[in-house]
């Protein structure tokens, strides 16, 4: 199984980025736990990082011709900015899981909706590297269900 991860804008300064938030993981050790749990479930991950959202729309687009099963995305800002990414994972129709580190629920009115968790299959919010792991997890359950 070959699954996509994108983590969208400003993740790679996670470790110091508003910590207070985010906790002091960074983005390596998140990738590192992620490729570890997909070997031991025998599957195959891709990671990126872009702060660009037309990137992030092409990665999307190209995944089903790449050979990608499913998606684990966080959209970071673009999560309640994007409509090209909503309509991007909308066109692929592959399997998606949304995952936020923060509850962002319990955050400001503007985070309280995404605009990318309808063309998800689900969507993991407020766990921390937790959130990922998790969500690595029920991308494959449902993929493998
Ligand atoms: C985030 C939550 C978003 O609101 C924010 O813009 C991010 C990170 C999270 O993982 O908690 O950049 O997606």
């Amino acid at each position: 199984m070959k699954l996509l991860v994108i983590h969208g804008p400003n993740l790679q300064l996670l470790g110091t980025r508003e910590v207070n938030v985010y906790g002091d993981v960074t983005i390596e050790t998140i990738n590192n736990v992620l490729t570890e749990k997909a070997k031991a479930s025998h599957s195959d991950i891709s990671i990126m990082q872009s702060n660009h959202e037309g990137d992030i729309v092409t990665a999307i687009g190209d995944a089903p011709t790449n050979g990608f099963q499913g998606i684990l995305i966080n959209p970071a800002a673009y999560t309640h900015t994007s409509v090209a990414i909503l309509d991007a994972l909308k066109a692929v129709s592959l399997p998606v899981v949304e995952v936020h580190l923060s509850n962002i629920y319990a955050r400001e009115e503007f985070r309280h909706t995404s605009l990318t968790a309808p063309a998800a299959v689900g969507q993991i919010s407020g766990f921390g590297l937790h959130s990922y792991v998790l969500g690595l997890d029920a991308l494959i359950h449902h993929l493998t269900a």
